[in-house]
């Protein structure tokens, strides 16, 4: 055991070779895991504590200091004293844990809770297989033309590891084959139909990321309906990133209620990420085929990211792009190297051009044949990382 883990009690007493041998035959009643003593400068004792039968300990001292001389006596009982008087500490059996007690009971406390509440109680009882399989190698490093709902039947149950996608919000964007602004109800039975699909052929283990942002001048929650589409289909809400944009543009109030409580228009300046695992939190990978930093890590798991909106949409003719640096983090954060990720809504690539780079196989859908020919020029300009980094944030190689 190293030194933390015990409690230490310092005295001040003149040492003498009596009190040493009082102290080697109280002491050597107990294993070292639980006390021993040490001396220090002739006058400094320490005793060092993680547990102990205290009554045991009293019972013996009591009983010796019936037959000692009276400077023996004071001393143990100054010792008792010592011991007696610390007051915070767990029992286990016979025995006072002054250490690490409280670690253990939070810890037991915490599980107990947990079953008491029943942890994603609305996942539990799913049906998903727990077999993955391999894509098979037509859907691997491609991009396809077409309505996701049709091209992903053709995928296997269980094959991929990530999907990261934003679909249309519906605000009536000018994308080149969808059409943007439909009834909210057909809308969102077209999105959950694709989403059944990606549920099927995410892995056990694997999981989706959607970025969305509500159309809060319709008052719509589009980030609450899609997280309770997948939480009624038994995914795991793994939690919530808030991309803050630091988007300023947005109206600042309705007609007619500047500075009035009679209905202020709320502002936001960030969208949401929903982030659902299938079956289990855990996604399986090898641990060398971690690609994230340590300082990456660390900045990456506070759930808030500032990142600039994606300023290259002119250039690629897209008017909904995420940008680059969003697409690195969630494929760093919740994928190995090797992992096959998709997007179902792929627009002009960018999930799948960042996949690339980062070492990971990748498949792209979308409807518009014009940005699929723009995916993949994006993509065939796009180098594999070779520079490793190890899981303390040096480089490897
Ligand atoms: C918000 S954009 C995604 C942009 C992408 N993240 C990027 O950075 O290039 C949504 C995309 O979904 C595509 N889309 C709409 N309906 C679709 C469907 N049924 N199947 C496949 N793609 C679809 C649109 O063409 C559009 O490019």
């Amino acid at each position: 055991m190293n030194k933390e883990q015990y409690k230490i009690i310092t005295m001040t007493h003149q040492v003498d070779n009596k009190i040493i041998d009082e102290l080697d035959a109280l002491f050597s009643r107990y294993p070292v895991e639980d006390t021993y003593y040490k001396i220090e400068n002739t006058n400094i004792i320490k005793i060092y504590i993680h547990q102990l039968d205290f009554s045991d300990f009293k019972n013996t001292i009591t009983l010796r200091m019936q037959s000692v001389d009276d400077h023996i006596k004071l001393f143990l009982k100054k010792m008792l004293t010592e011991v007696e008087n610390i007051k915070s500490y767990g029992l286990k059996g016979k025995k006072r844990v002054y250490v690490g007690y409280n670690r253990e009971r939070k810890v037991r406390d915490r599980k107990m809770r947990e079953v008491i509440r029943g942890k994603y109680y609305y996942a539990q009882d799913h049906n998903f297989s727990k077999k993955n399989k391999e894509a098979p190698s037509e859907f691997i490093n491609k991009v396809l033309v077409g309505d996701s709902e049709e091209v992903l039947k053709k995928l296997p149950d269980n094959s991929i590891d990530l999907i990261f996608t934003s679909p249309p919000y519906n605000f009536g964007l000018d994308y080149k084959n969808h059409e943007d602004g439909i009834n909210w109800n057909e809308y969102f039975d077209k999105l959950f139909r694709i989403f059944k699909e990606c549920i099927r052929v995410l892995k056990y283990g694997g999981r989706i990321i959607v970025n969305v942002q509500p159309l809060f001048s319709d008052y719509i929650p589009i980030h609450h309906i899609i997280s309770n589409f997948f939480m009624k289909n038994k995914l795991i809400w793994k939690g919530e990133i808030l991309w803050e944009k630091h988007n300023y543009n947005c109206k600042y109030t309705a007609w007619g209620s500047w500075k009035s409580p009679s209905n202020p228009y709320l502002k936001y300046t960030w969208e949401f990420l929903e982030i659902f695992s299938k079956g289990t939190l855990k996604h399986y990978g090898e641990k060398e085929n971690a690609d994230i930093t340590a300082d990456e890590f660390k900045k990456w798991v506070y759930a808030k990211w500032d990142i600039a909106p994606e300023f290259k949409m002119k250039k690629y003719g897209h008017p909904a792009m995420f940008p680059e640096e969003l697409t690195e983090r969630v494929i760093k954060l919740f994928s190995f190297r090797g992992d096959i990720v998709l997007d179902p809504f792929g627009g002009v690539g960018t999930t799948c051009a960042v996949a690339k780079r980062l070492g990971r196989k990748y498949l792209c859908i979308d409807v518009s044949e014009e940005y699929c020919k723009k995916a993949e020029e994006r993509l065939r300009n796009v180098q594999v990382q070779l520079t490793l980094f190890d899981n303390n944030g040096g480089k490897k190689i």
